[in-house]
C-alpha cells in the first residue's frame, strides 16, 4: 500500500439495478454507506429497467449528499470517485455513469470504473474493525446473486479468474421464481428463505441437478418445482396454501445442497487459504450456516460479509475502486456503461 493510500477518501456509486447507492471510504475502511431501495417494482413482481433508471434520476443527488454527510466529508475533499461500470441495467449504469463523470470532471479528481461482480467479492477485503482480518489470498468465492452465481478463485486482489457458472438461471432467480409460483411477493429469495426457516427441509424431494464440472445449472431444479406443484394441485387445490413453509423448505435445502457439493470439488481442485460467499443469495440463512460449517470441516477460514454489504451496495464499489486507484486503474471522460462488461 503506498503511504498516502490509507487516507485516500474516495465517493462511490452503485447504480446498476434497482438500488441507488452511494458511500464514502476513507482507505479500506467505510465511513457511510447508504442504500436506496426502489418500492416501485414490487407491484409489478420484477425490476421495471424504465422504472429504475428513473427511481435513480431522482435519488442520486440526495443519496449522494447524504453519504457526504453522514461520513462528515466536504465534495472538496474526495480523492477519486468510483462507479459501477457493469454487468447491469443499461438505463440504471447510465445515471451512477454519468454523475460520476460530471463530478470527476468538475473537482478535477480521477475517475473509476468498477464491475459490479468483482466488487462482490472484493466487499471481504473492507476493514471493519481495527482488529478486523482481511481473508489470506488465495481464496475461493461463490459469488450468489439475482444475475450470476459464479466460483471465482482470487490469487491477487483484483486478479480474478471464474472456474465455474450457471449455464441458465443463477441461484437467486431460482429463489425469485419458485417464490412467485408460491404465490409470494417480490422479491422472493428473502421470503422463501424466511419461511423456509419453519419448514420441513426433509418433506419433499426435488430432481437433483446433473454435475457438469465446476458449472451450475438451475433450469432443471425450477422445473422440477413446477411439475411437482402443478401435480399436487390437482390433487388438492389448497396444497400451497398447506405445504408452502415445507416446500419452502425442502427447495432451499435442495439449491444449498447443489451450490455448496460443486463448491467441495472446486476446494479439492483449488487448495486455497479462505473460503468466501458474495452476492445478494449469501443473505440466506441456510446458505450461511451449511457454507460456514462447510469451512469448519475442511479447516478452512470462511468469510461471510456483513448483511448490508451482501446485497447491492456501494461500499462494495469503494473497496473495489480504492485497490484499482492504488494500481492507476483509471478512466477517462470516454468511459461508457457496459451492462455485459466480463472481466
Ligand atoms: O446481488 P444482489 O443484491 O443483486 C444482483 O446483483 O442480482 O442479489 C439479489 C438476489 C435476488 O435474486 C434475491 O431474491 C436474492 O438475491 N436474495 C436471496 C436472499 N436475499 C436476497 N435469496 C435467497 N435468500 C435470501 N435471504
Ligand atoms: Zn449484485
Amino acid at each position: 500500500m503506498n503511504q498516502n493510500a490509507s487516507e485516500a477518501i474516495l465517493l462511490a456509486i452503485e447504480s446498476s439495478c434497482d438500488e441507488t447507492s452511494a458511500a464514502v471510504l476513507r482507505g479500506d475502511v467505510v465511513l457511510s454507506n447508504v442504500i436506496a431501495t426502489q418500492a416501485v417494482h414490487q407491484q409489478y413482481g420484477g425490476v421495471v429497467p424504465e422504472l429504475a433508471s428513473r427511481a435513480h434520476q431522482s435519488n442520486i443527488v440526495p443519496v449522494v449528499h447524504e453519504a457526504l454527510t453522514k461520513a462528515g466529508v466536504s465534495i472538496r475533499d474526495l480523492t477519486a470517485i468510483g462507479v459501477t461500470q457493469g454487468p447491469g441495467l443499461m438505463g440504471s449504469l447510465h445515471v451512477g455513469v454519468s454523475f460520476a463523470k460530471s463530478l470527476s470532471l468538475a473537482l478535477q479528481v480521477p475517475l473509476i470504473g468498477v464491475n459490479h461482480m468483482q466488487a462482490h467479492i472484493m466487499a471481504h477485503f473492507i476493514r471493519q474493525s481495527e482488529a478486523f482480518e482481511i481473508p489470506k489470498l488465495p481464496l475461493l468465492c461463490l459469488t450468489v446473486s439475482g444475475g450470476h452465481t459464479q466460483l471465482v478463485l482470487v490469487d491477487e486482489h483484483l486478479q480474478m479468474k471464474i472456474i465455474g457458472s450457471t449455464i441458465d438461471d443463477a441461484a437467486g432467480e431460482a429463489f425469485d421464481k419458485a417464490a412467485k409460483v408460491l404465490g409470494l411477493p417480490y422479491p422472493g429469495g428473502p421470503q422463501v428463505d424466511a419461511l423456509a426457516e419453519s419448514g420441513d427441509p426433509t418433506r419433499f424431494v426435488f430432481a437433483k441437478p446433473k454435475r457438469n464440472g465446476l458449472n451450475y445449472s438451475f433450469s432443471g431444479l425450477k422445473t422440477s418445482l413446477l411439475y411437482f406443484l402443478r401435480d399436487e394441485i390437482k390433487k388438492d387445490a389448497g396444497f400451497i396454501e398447506k405445504e408452502r413453509i415445507h416446500v419452502c423448505a425442502s427447495y432451499r435445502k435442495a439449491i444449498v445442497d447443489y451450490l455448496l457439493i460443486v463448491m467441495r470439488d472446486a476446494i479439492h481442485q483449488y487448495p486455497v487459504q479462505s473460503l468466501a460467499l458474495a452476492g445478494g443469495v449469501s443473505a440466506n440463512k441456510e446458505l450461511r450456516r451449511r457454507f460456514l460449517a462447510l469451512g469448519e470441516e475442511m479447516a478452512i477460514p470462511s468469510f461471510i460479509p456483513d448483511f448490508e454489504y451482501c446485497t447491492d451496495n456501494a461500499a462494495m464499489i469503494g473497496i473495489a475502486a480504492w485497490y484499482q486507484w492504488q494500481k492507476k486503474e483509471w478512466a477517462d471522460l470516454s468511459m461508457t456503461p457496459q451492462p455485459a462488461l466480463k472481466w
